[in-house]
């Protein structure tokens, strides 16, 4: 009973959010480097802040002085991956998922050779990890594109974003086979819906196509590319695992009429949709009716429905932050895919940034997603985002302990229950930048940065008291959660 003895305990970070040297080592510009800081009044709890129209684009390259933008800055783990990594090891940790950064390896995406600089950076973090016993779980892409791509072909609404992102997917599998096991071909594919920037590369008033039209069709190529990079990491390196990820989403009647059971029924089917193309290997048929009453024409090419349905994920992965309420009166009823204003839950208290905090909730989504793929299944990224108080040199954070029990207490009774979980990275195991706001002050992390949203601070680590909580969870395989 309890985790198994394997169990994957660690954390989870992204490049855009933590490396910073944004123009250090041949790396070329992100799509990221250009989403600006904005206040909570500017951003009016508002997703789009994490997009960039085009216009802004061309006048940041213009001139960027003196705007803020966080992702460029990260909190610095290009120059302190060693101490960083270093203290992953003192908590235990037995994985650390982190992304590679597509234009540190080939800057505008359109080279034929690979940045020799860049690539050496992953040796030498992988090669540290290694060195403690840590295995990598690498994303091939979380979120961010190079720059140009998003220029010069309107992102992944092109279907030539499949053949360059091949080119980097080899190079990368090449490289690592022999330090990575685990891979992640794209970080919540579903993000399209929230932020067509950010998810797809895509300036959407520069597409011929309307909204819903540029989406799916850059989400079809993003499936592809998914698809070629499995087949690719099962004939390189055949005992390495490489699973899909969605930000998971489950869904709650707002009441026992069956009409609004039958609404989250249809929002939880939008949102495992994602999932079951890259699982079970196609496009679900209750799309079908969604695209044709929303007009949505997907352009494919002959042999793409083959590539799917042949090569898929060995394990399914998921972000897991909290739960959402459907109703069917439409005056309430949320957005699809829509997780900035979720409607509420009574029975559940929400975060300082308005989540609904709901341990219940995961072990619902853990036992409905294994009933669905009876795949193992990984979950990659949750936790709590916070305000943390820098006290005499501590961080007195049992908030995010409480937090981060319940969590860890509803993933062992699915566990229990049958649930094949190969292990667990909690989001922003050391502080970072946040995606969807851009703060650094939306904390998540075991370990404490000192910065703060506009990059002043010393950047010294500092462990909180999560930090010494979690390393008594991993030491006891998660028996020890007090
Ligand atoms: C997930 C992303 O959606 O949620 C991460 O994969 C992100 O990149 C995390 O940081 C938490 O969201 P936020 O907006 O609090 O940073």
């Amino acid at each position: 009973m309890g985790f198994p003895k394997n169990f994957l305990w660690g954390g989870a970070t992204a490049s855009t959010q933590i490396e910073g040297a944004y123009n250090e080592g041949g790396k070329g510009m992100s799509t990221l480097d250009y989403v600006t800081y904005k206040t909570k009044e500017e951003r009016n709890d508002d997703i789009s802040s994490m997009d960039v129209t085009y216009d802004q684009y061309l006048s940041y390259l213009k001139n960027d002085e003196g705007i803020n933008f966080p992702k460029r800055r990260g909190i610095d783990f290009y120059h302190h991956y060693k101490e960083d990594i270093k203290l992953f090891a003192e908590m235990g940790y037995k994985v650390f998922r982190l992304s590679i950064s597509w234009p540190r390896i080939y800057p505008t995406g359109l080279e034929d050779e690979p940045n020799e600089e860049g690539l050496k950076f992953y040796d030498d973090v992988f090669d540290e990890c290694h060195k403690y016993g840590i295995e990598p779980l690498v994303t091939m892409i979380h979120y961010e594109i190079p720059v140009t791509l998003a220029d010069k072909y309107n992102g992944w609404e092109s279907r030539k974003l499949i053949d360059l992102f091949e080119k980097y997917v080899k190079t990368i599998v090449d490289r690592y086979k022999n330090k990575v096991k685990y891979w992640i071909t794209f970080n919540e594919i579903n993000m399209m819906q929230a932020s067509a920037y950010t998810g797809g590369g895509l300036f959407l008033e520069r597409s011929p196509l309307d909204k819903l039209n540029c989406e799916f069709q850059a989400l079809h190529h993003q499936f592809i590319a998914s698809s070629k990079a499995m087949a690719y990491v099962h004939e390189v390196s055949p005992e390495a695992m490489v699973g899909c990820m969605i930000n998971r989403q489950e869904v709650y009647p707002e009441t026992c009429n069956p009409d609004d059971v039958l609404c989250a029924l249809k929002d939880d089917q939008f949102n495992l949709f994602f999932m079951d193309v890259m699982a079970r290997g196609g496009y679900p048929s209750f799309m079908n009716r969604y695209f044709r009453e929303n007009n949505i024409h997907i352009q494919m090419e002959e042999g793409d429905k083959e590539l799917l349905a042949k090569h898929t994920a060995d394990f399914v992965a998921f972000s897991y932050y909290m739960s959402f309420v459907a109703s069917a009166d439409p005056s309430k009823a949320q957005v699809l895919g829509s997780f900035i204003r979720p409607l509420k839950n009574p029975y559940l208290k929400i975060s300082e940034w308005g989540w609904p905090v709901d341990p219940v909730g995961l072990r619902i989504t853990l036992e409905k997603i294994y009933d669905r793929y009876q795949k193992p299944i990984f979950v990659v990224e949750n936790g709590l985002g916070a305000k943390d108080v820098l006290e005499d040199g501590k961080v007195h954070d049992s908030y995010r302990i409480d937090y981060l029990r319940q969590h860890i207490t509803a993933m062992k009774e699915a566990v229990e229950d049958g649930v094949d979980l190969l292990g667990y990275t909690s989001w922003g195991c050391i502080d970072l930048v946040s995606a969807g706001t851009s703060e650094m002050s939306k904390r998540y992390g075991y370990i404490y940065v000192d910065l703060d949203d506009q990059g002043n601070g010393t950047g010294e680590r500092i462990r909180k008291d999560s930090f010494y909580w979690y390393k008594k969870v991993i030491a006891s395989n998660g028996e020890n959660l007090e």
